[in-house]
C-alpha cells in the first residue's frame, strides 16, 4: 500500500475525516439533475481512485449495503451506525448528499428478526428501527427509499405483493405504517417507494408497473406520504425499454403529484455481444431510451447508478457471461475509464 493510502486508510478508520480527495468536484449546478452512485464502504476506505472518481463524478452518493438491517441492527438493542456516518462525512467533505437505501426490505434482514411474531410485535419493531434509523440522520439524509421491492415478483389479483415479514404480521398497511413513521422522524425528507423491473417491454414488467400503480393510489386515497417512486433500473440489455409503458406510468404518477427518479441503475450484459464496443453502445443507448421515456412525462429529481466502476458491481453474482468476458454494467470501466454509458447519463442530467 502507498504511503499515502495507508495515511487515508488510518486516519478515516480512526474518524472519518480522511476521506477527502482532491479538489476536482464542482459543485452540481442548479437546474441539471443530480447524478449519484451507491458506494461500497470498504472501497471506500480502501481505494484512493475509487474516492476520487465518485468526488469527481458524483452530486449524490447512497450506500450499497451500509444502511441495512443486516448492517445496521446486529442484534435488537444494538445500532451501529458506522457505515452511515462513514460515507455520509465522505459526502459532506466532497459537497455531495447522501440518501438512504432501505429500511423496509424482505432482503438483508438479521436473523434475529425471524423470530418476530405477530402485528404488535412486528409494528414495535418497525417503529423502534424507522424512528432511530431516520432519526439518526434527520435534516442530514434528505431522501430514502422507505419500501423497496414491495411488489409480488408476479402480481396476480390480490396477490400482488411480495410475501415478507411485514405483509406476513401486519398486513397490506404496513407499507403506510413505514411511510408515516419515516414522515414522523423527519418531516422533511422525500419518501421513496423503490422497485425493480418496471421498465421494459412485456406483460411481466406491465403487471408490475400496474400493481405499483394500484400501490400509489391506495396511499395517496388514504393521504400517506408517498412522495416518489423509485425506478432501480437493474436493466436486462437483451430486452427493449417500453418507452410508451413508461411514459404513461410516469404521467399516472405526476398526476398524483408523485415524482419519480432512477435509483440504481445498470445493465446487465451478459446476454449482449462479447465485441466491448458493440455492448457499451447497446449499454448507452438502453439508458437513453429509459430516460428520454421518464423524462417525457416526469423528468427524474435524480439519476443513480449501482456503483460507478465495473470493478466493484452486484451484477457478476448473478450474471456472469458465459464466454468468461467480465461484466461492464457500470459507466465506468474496471480502469475508471468513461464509457459511453456515463456521456448518456451526463449529457442527460445536463440537458435537464
Ligand atoms: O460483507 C460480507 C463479507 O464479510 C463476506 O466475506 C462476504 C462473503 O459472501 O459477504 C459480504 O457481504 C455481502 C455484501 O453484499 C457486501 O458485499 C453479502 O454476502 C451479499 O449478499 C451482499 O449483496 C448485496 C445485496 O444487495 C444484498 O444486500 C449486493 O452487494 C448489493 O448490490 C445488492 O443490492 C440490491 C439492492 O439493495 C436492492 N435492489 C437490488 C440490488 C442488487 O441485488
Amino acid at each position: 500500500m502507498r504511503r499515502r493510502d495507508f495515511v487515508q486508510v488510518s486516519l478515516a478508520v480512526a474518524a472519518h475525516a480522511a476521506l477527502q480527495v482532491p479538489a476536482t468536484h464542482a459543485a452540481a449546478p442548479s437546474r441539471r439533475i443530480p447524478y449519484g452512485s451507491a458506494v461500497r464502504g470498504d472501497a471506500l476506505v480502501d481505494d484512493y481512485d475509487y474516492r476520487t472518481v465518485l468526488a469527481e463524478h458524483c452530486q449524490l452518493v447512497v450506500p450499497e449495503g451500509g444502511l441495512k438491517w443486516v448492517v445496521v441492527r446486529p442484534s435488537e438493542d444494538r445500532f451501529d451506525f458506522y457505515e452511515g456516518d462513514k460515507l455520509l462525512a465522505f459526502a459532506d467533505q466532497n459537497g455531495m448528499k447522501m440518501r438512504g437505501h432501505t429500511l423496509i426490505w424482505h432482503g438483508a434482514m438479521p436473523d434475529w428478526t425471524s423470530s418476530i411474531r405477530g402485528a404488535e410485535a412486528a409494528e414495535k419493531a418497525m417503529t423502534k428501527h424507522i424512528h432511530t434509523v431516520v432519526g439518526q440522520y434527520k435534516g442530514r439524509i434528505p431522501s430514502w427509499d422507505v419500501i423497496n421491492e414491495a411488489i409480488a415478483e408476479d402480481p396476480r389479483g390480490s396477490d400482488y405483493l411480495r410475501p415478507n415479514l411485514w405483509l406476513e404480521n401486519m398486513g397490506k398497511g404496513y407499507i403506510e405504517t413505514a411511510l408515516r413513521l419515516a414522515a414522523e422522524a423527519d418531516p422533511q425528507a422525500q419518501l421513496v417507494i423503490n422497485e425493480y423491473d418496471i421498465e421494459c417491454v412485456g406483460e411481466y414488467y406491465e403487471n408490475r408497473r400496474n400493481a405499483l400503480l394500484r400501490v400509489v393510489h391506495d396511499l395517496r386515497d388514504r393521504g400517506a406520504p408517498i412522495h416518489a417512486v423509485g425506478f432501480q433500473g437493474h436493466l436486462k440489455g437483451q430486452y427493449e425499454i417500453d418507452k410508451e409503458g413508461v411514459s404513461s406510468f410516469v404521467a399516472e404518477l405526476k398526476a398524483m403529484d408523485v415524482d419519480v427518479l432512477v435509483t440504481e441503475l445498470d445493465v446487465i450484459d451478459n446476454l449482449l455481444p462479447a465485441d466491448e464496443k458493440e455492448r457499451d453502445q447497446v449499454i448507452a443507448g438502453r439508458v437513453t431510451d429509459l430516460l428520454e421515456a421518464i423524462s417525457d412525462a416526469n423528468p427524474p429529481t435524480a439519476i443513480l447508478t449501482w456503483g460507478i466502476t465495473d470493478r466493484y458491481t452486484w451484477v457478476p453474482t448473478w450474471f456472469t457471461r458465459d464466454d468468461g468476458r467480465l461484466n461492464r454494467p457500470l459507466p465506468l470501466d474496471r480502469d475508471y475509464k468513461t464509457k459511453p454509458m456515463m456521456d448518456a447519463i451526463k449529457r442527460f442530467a445536463a440537458r435537464a
